[in-house]
């Protein structure tokens, strides 16, 4: 087998100046806000892989769903001898990808959680040992340095996490992603598709308290790493639709007035009664939408798959 090379891009303390810019900005304003990337320590990319499998976390299965059905044509269409992955995760997905790939010299996964990209690895290079895998340990929306390795590229972009940034930084990103295409590259971009507002806010809301527990593993990271006090408990997690955004939130509301000290920022927050921190945005998507973020960012679609409940979609674009 393969060894994989791991390459870190952010500090190995998650004490990084990050985080603390993140917590003192999100924390000192008005709804308070954290940016959902800090979900993802070890636990926390435990429990994403748990939400993947709920009855009401429909996105995955219908991403795979599109990925089983539409795989060779993705791999005619990009001729792909590097794979580079964003936000990879467990890259569980991304076998379907990978089996239609056969001459793939290289995979880049890039993602913050070292756990999840160890794991991918290993289990990835147990099924396919002879391919060069260099993981990124990486913030995808900052500048990336991808290895050098043999193009042509494809830049795949899974799971609809492209709703996870905001419109802003989600035409940021998008520019800064077609700067890393060469002629003849390509990004295979997943959006998860508005649809009726049960089906969603179930999806972010499952009644086993997955996706409660996920929101809430935030305030641990901050606990960890910046020494705070926040307990879990006095907080309920509340995910919420917004139509004029056709996005949902995840929120967690102080269940009684209460403060939180962070030692590592010397600064005591207060919440009050019913008070929420915004702690991430998902934001689904229309057909027509797509493309015009992908063309105002200097990138053509070429294709668009959707699942066969027309769910979720997966699209392959080319700069234009
Ligand atoms: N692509 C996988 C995982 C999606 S979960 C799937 O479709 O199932 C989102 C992943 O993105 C997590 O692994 C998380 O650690 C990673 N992530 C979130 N914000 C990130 C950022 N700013 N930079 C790099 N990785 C990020
Ligand atoms: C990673 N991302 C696309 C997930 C989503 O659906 O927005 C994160 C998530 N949040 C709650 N459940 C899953």
């Amino acid at each position: 087998m393969s060894p994989f090379l791991l390459t870190r891009t952010l500090p190995v303390d998650a004490t990084d100046a990050a985080l603390r810019a993140d917590v003192l900005h999100g924390l000192t304003r008005r709804p308070k806000t954290l940016p959902p990337k800090w979900f993802y320590d070890a636990h926390g990319s435990d429990l994403f892989e748990e939400i993947t499998r709920l009855p009401e976390y429909y996105p995955t299965r219908a991403e795979r769903e599109i990925l089983i059905d539409r795989a060779e044509e993705i791999a005619r269409a990009s001729g792909a001898l590097t794979l580079v992955e964003l936000g990879s995760g467990s890259s569980e997905k991304t076998r379907h990808l990978l089996d239609a790939l056969p001459a793939l010299h290289s995979y880049v996964p890039v993602d913050v959680s070292e756990s999840a990209l160890r794991g991918a690895a290993e289990a990835l290079l147990a099924q396919r040992p002879g391919l060069s895998v260099h993981a990124l340990i990486a913030d995808f929306t900052g500048s990336l340095q991808l290895p050098d390795t043999p193009g042509p590229r494809l830049v795949a972009f899974l799971g609809g996490t492209i709703g996870n940034l905001l419109p802003e930084e989600r035409s940021t990103f998008l520019r800064s992603v077609r700067s890393l295409l060469s002629p003849g590259d390509a990004l295979l971009l997943g959006t998860d598709l508005v649809k009726e507002e049960k089906v969603l806010v179930d999806a972010y809301d499952d009644a086993a308290g997955v996706t409660a527990e996920f929101d809430k593993n935030v305030l641990s990271v901050v606990n960890r790493e910046l020494g705070a006090d926040f307990d879990p408990a006095d907080f309920d997690h509340v995910a919420r639709w917004d139509p004029e955004q056709e996005w949902v939130e995840m929120r967690l509301r102080a269940r009684e007035p209460l403060t939180v000290k962070i030692p590592a920022l010397d600064l005591v927050v207060s919440f009050g009664a019913g008070e929420e921190l915004r702690t991430e945005v998902s934001a689904k998507f229309r057909k027509e939408g797509v493309k015009a973020e992908l063309a105002a960012s200097g990138l053509r679609m070429d294709h668009w798959w959707t699942d066969s409940a027309g769910r979720f979609a997966l699209s392959l674009s080319t700069a234009a």
